[in-house]
């Protein structure tokens, strides 16, 4: 119980110390930092990037009546970050940690705590007003808000979200991906892939999927290991010098790509909603 009192302290703090007037702040002082990847350089997934939890300690696994649906980030004690598309009607749950990809489900419906993993309820379900409305792709950003706050550890911790100020203009991100694949996409599998996309003109993704790429969204292409079916939701990152160390900061939710999953893809430009975020947090928590 104190755990979760503390960590709720600092949720508000985090929400709460810095006005959105002024100078810049993160979301969460915590953010951004992750150990160095475990995996084994196998022959097998020495050629395919292959990385673990521990190196990407934001990603969320997000669970509709038990299967994996969507991909998620975290962004602080409290809430996930994702596609507005990846937001169900029925009862949601996330999986954060070193969970076991493969079942998902498992455990989710005891609530019980996992070694290193939670699976948590979702209890608040935001997405952009504007969803839906005028283009399916437009506005494709939405918020979970987790029964309860969880804690940091080496498995679990936020991605980073700068207030105020744009962080820089990146044209080469990472992506962090499930690796299913269009051929094979009937299970998730166990091991996360990293990935690089590197940002290109939008014109080129309105072109190819017939429909306006605006601000709003940012058009990338990847060589490897593409965004594929589950991935939506996901963080496009980048890891930037702040404040004297280097911390991964979120640029963009994944949203769509070919079907074939190989080469460009959508995501919503999360710089661009930055304040939209801002007021659902502030809105929830209040
Ligand atoms: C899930 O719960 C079952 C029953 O409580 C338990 O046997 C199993 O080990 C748990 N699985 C994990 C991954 O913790
Ligand atoms: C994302 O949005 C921000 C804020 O509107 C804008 O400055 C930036 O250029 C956009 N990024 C892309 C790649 O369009």
């Amino acid at each position: 119980m104190k755990k979760v009192i503390a960590a709720l302290l600092i949720l508000f703090a985090s929400l709460f110390l810095g006005s959105r007037e002024g100078s810049a702040f993160l979301l969460d002082a915590e953010c951004g930092r992750s150990l160095p990847t475990n995996a084994k350089l196998t022959w097998w997934n020495y050629f395919d990037s292959s990385t673990d939890i521990q190196a990407n300690p934001w990603i969320v696994s997000v669970i509709v009546n038990g299967k994996a649906k969507c991909s998620g980030s975290l962004i602080n004690h409290r809430f996930v970050l994702t596609a507005a598309h990846c937001v169900f009607r029925e009862a949601m749950q996330v999986h954060l940690g070193d969970f076991d990809a493969w079942n998902p489900g498992q455990n989710c419906s005891s609530g019980a705590r996992l070694s290193n993993a939670y699976c948590v309820r979702i209890d608040k379900k935001i997405v952009h007003a504007g969803f839906g409305k005028i283009q399916a792709q437009q506005y494709d950003i939405g918020l979970l808000r987790m029964q309860h706050a969880v804690q940091y550890s080496d498995f679990v911790r936020p991605i980073c979200l700068l207030i105020n100020e744009p962080v820089a203009a990146i044209d080469r991100f990472q992506l962090t991906v499930w690796g299913t694949t269009a051929e094979d996409f009937r299970s998730i599998p166990r091991v996360l892939k990293h990935s690089v996309g590197d940002r290109i003109d939008r014109e080129l993704c309105t072109l190819k999927f017939q429909q306006q790429v605006d601000e709003s969204q940012i058009c990338v292409h990847t060589e490897t290991s593409h965004a594929c079916k589950g991935d939506s939701g996901g963080p496009f990152s980048a890891k930037i010098l702040y404040g004297g160390t280097y911390r991964t900061f979120q640029f963009g939710i994944i949203i769509f790509g070919l079907s074939s999953c190989a080469g460009l893809s959508v995501c919503t430009n999360v710089t661009f909603y930055m304040d939209w975020i801002w007021d659902a947090l502030v809105n929830l928590s209040a």
